[in-house]
């Protein structure tokens, strides 16, 4: 994985956007449903005593684990998400924190879940670290992400205007799988698919974005001063990637289910 250049105060960054974004998020949220979607399509058969959501956002996947977990704990780095998910899903408990750091004791839990959220970690080895010390032996943890060549539209538009992408640079499949299953977490298995959402507008496929504060730049080359000219220039490039079917924005998904031994 591309060594980041970490902003200082990333974390605080990555909160207050998800912090600013927690009230539009539903309304924005098809992509993230949909990775959801395909997600709970790979859960393990079982009856959960512990369940933890990694990341929880607003809590859209709070009913679905309850059905399933005698208790769900909701962790969060943002307060304000927490907020929504609370208001969703009563009675699970909700916890503000940071995955990479869980302030939870060893082996408490069964069942990990985790849609979207561990590409916003500085680092993914001790997502892998803390995951395996907080699951209980046989635990299962069931995590989606985004992997190298994700938004090449944004990438390829922005690159004409000023030579930068001013999009996060995510980790090949091969660098994603060997940092995150350290010993003792084994694949049981692995899917990997594009996804392609369509928009009526660049505006709209930005929106899609910025609405779900997903529009942090955690290396700090990518961030740039965007003029309201380099602006327009952009969404001029942009359109011009239109098809019959809109504005494409592009994914790169990894759905991984891996088992503590
Ligand atoms: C794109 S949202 C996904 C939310 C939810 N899992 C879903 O599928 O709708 C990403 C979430 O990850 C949270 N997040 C980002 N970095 C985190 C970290 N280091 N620890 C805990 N949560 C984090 C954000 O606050 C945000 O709520």
């Amino acid at each position: 994985m591309p060594t980041k250049n970490i902003i200082p105060c990333y974390k605080q960054e990555v909160a207050k956007s998800f912090n600013k974004a927690a009230s539009t998020y539903d309304d924005f949220s098809q992509f993230q449903d949909n990775v959801l979607t395909n997600l709970k399509g790979m859960c393990p058969e079982g009856d959960f005593k512990l369940s933890l959501d990694l990341g929880c956002g607003t809590g859209n996947a709070a009913n679905f684990l309850s059905a399933f977990s005698h208790r769900l704990v909701s962790l969060d780095l943002s307060l304000n998400m927490l907020q929504k998910s609370q208001q969703k899903s009563p009675s699970s408990f909700v916890v503000c924190g940071d995955a990479e750091a869980l302030p939870f004791q060893n082996g408490c839990f069964d069942f990990i879940f985790s849609s979207l959220s561990i590409q916003w970690c500085e680092n993914l080895n001790s997502i892998g670290r803390e995951v395996e010390r907080v699951l209980q032996s046989n635990g299962d943890f069931l995590v989606s992400t985004l992997s190298q060549d994700s938004m090449p539209e944004i990438a390829h538009c922005w690159l004409q205007i000023d030579g930068h992408t001013h999009i996060n640079h995510y980790p090949s499949y091969d660098e994603l799988i060997a940092q995150i299953s350290c010993a003792g977490l084994v694949p049981q298995q692995i899917v990997c698919e594009p996804m392609t959402m369509w928009f009526d507008s660049p505006k709209d496929a930005i929106d899609s974005l910025k609405k779900v504060g997903a529009s942090v730049l955690v290396e700090e080359d990518e961030r740039q001063i965007v003029t309201p000219a380099a602006w327009r220039a952009f969404l001029g490039e942009y359109e011009k990637l239109r098809t019959e079917k809109g504005i494409p924005l592009t994914y790169q998904l990894v759905y991984l289910h891996l088992k503590k031994i």
